[in-house]
């Protein structure tokens, strides 16, 4: 366990201690690393994050992958589905994530429009990612049609992460959000989807919404790491959001989500109590005021008698 100190509000030096798990010594997670991992076959873990506090969090509580998912249209920004977040948007959530983490390797979401016009501007704007935000990959969603603009990215230096399955920014193409791979035809075309990207070089595959069968067979098929959501418990590791674990989503969570704290509960009691306080003017208590130093309350004590007598 390290210990270290801030420097806190009125200036004191406070001792805190590491949310880093005790005994545990961490180590940087790269793309090498993550393929040990499979190897070993020891579980990948990954959660999204799109500020610096909870990038902050879930680094110090030892998960191997940050993703700052496109979900933050929706988690963050309450846009309706992924489709409108901007590239400004998702550096401007990446830039904080990154300030938060240190030793958890960090993806960054391509948004929507950012990969489909060009292999030269998909090229550009995973750049960006990397130069402008601090990203160590990016993530595109797509299978075979992907694998060469992926190649090239990869050639740019760039670690690519792949997406297939359920992919929200086709929400449109998919008629809604359905569990994909149900028929033969459908399990045929992700398996050439994963192993196209297996080929071209992705550091791990995200499978979304896919049954368990189908994600065990893609996970003993590539050598790529695979990281599911929805895609059962043979996958070699497992993402979820940051906002469903925690309910802060405002509505019924999807099948494969666990929920693992309430936040929104927490939060409400909070400013509930607060703004309570506030009104019966139990906040701020005489602790928590300013005080003047003993001088100067002499002197002001000394002018404000002073005043007094003169009015008399
Ligand atoms: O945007 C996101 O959060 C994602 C994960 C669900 C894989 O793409």
């Amino acid at each position: 366990m390290r210990t270290g100190s801030i420097r806190c509000g009125g200036g004191a030096l406070e001792d805190i201690v590491s949310l880093t798990p005790i005994g545990e010594p961490r180590h940087k997670i790269t793309v090498s690393s993550l393929h040990e991992k499979k190897l070993h076959r020891e579980p990948i873990t990954c959660l999204t994050a799109y500020d610096y506090p909870s990038g902050r969090l879930v680094d110090e509580a030892g998960i191997d992958i940050v993703l700052v998912g496109d979900s933050l249209a929706q988690t963050m920004l309450g846009y309706e589905n992924t489709l409108s977040v901007t590239i400004e948007e998702m550096l401007h959530h990446t830039r904080a994530v990154r300030r938060g983490v240190k030793h958890a390797f960090l993806v960054a979401d391509m948004p929507y429009g950012s990969y489909h016009v060009g292999a030269d501007e998909a090229v550009r704007n995973a750049a960006r990612f990397i130069k402008e935000a601090g990203a160590e990959a990016v993530k595109i969603e797509g299978g075979e049609k992907r694998a060469d603009m992926i190649r090239r990215i990869i050639d740019a230096e760039i670690p690519v992460t792949g997406h297939i399955g359920l992919t929200p920014q086709s929400v449109n193409v998919m008629g809604g959000y359905r569990v994909q791979g149900k028929t033969l035809a459908d399990i045929e075309q992700l398996m050439r989807d994963a192993v196209a990207l297996d080929r071209a070089g992705v550091a791990c595959i995200f499978l979304e919404g896919i049954p368990r069968e189908v994600g065990a067979m893609i996970t003993a098929e590539v050598e790529t790491p695979s990281i599911g959501i929805g895609a059962g418990p043979e996958c070699d590791g497992q993402v979820l959001v940051f906002h469903d674990i925690l309910n802060l989503t405002f509505g019924p969570p999807a099948k494969f989500v666990r929920r693992y704290g309430d936040a929104s509960a927490l939060i409400s009691e909070a400013v509930q109590a607060y703004r309570s306080d506030v009104l019966s003017r139990q906040y701020p208590s005489d602790e928590e005021s300013y005080h003047l130093p003993k001088e100067t309350r002499a002197a002001l004590e000394t002018v404000t008698e002073r005043k007094r007598s003169m009015r008399r």
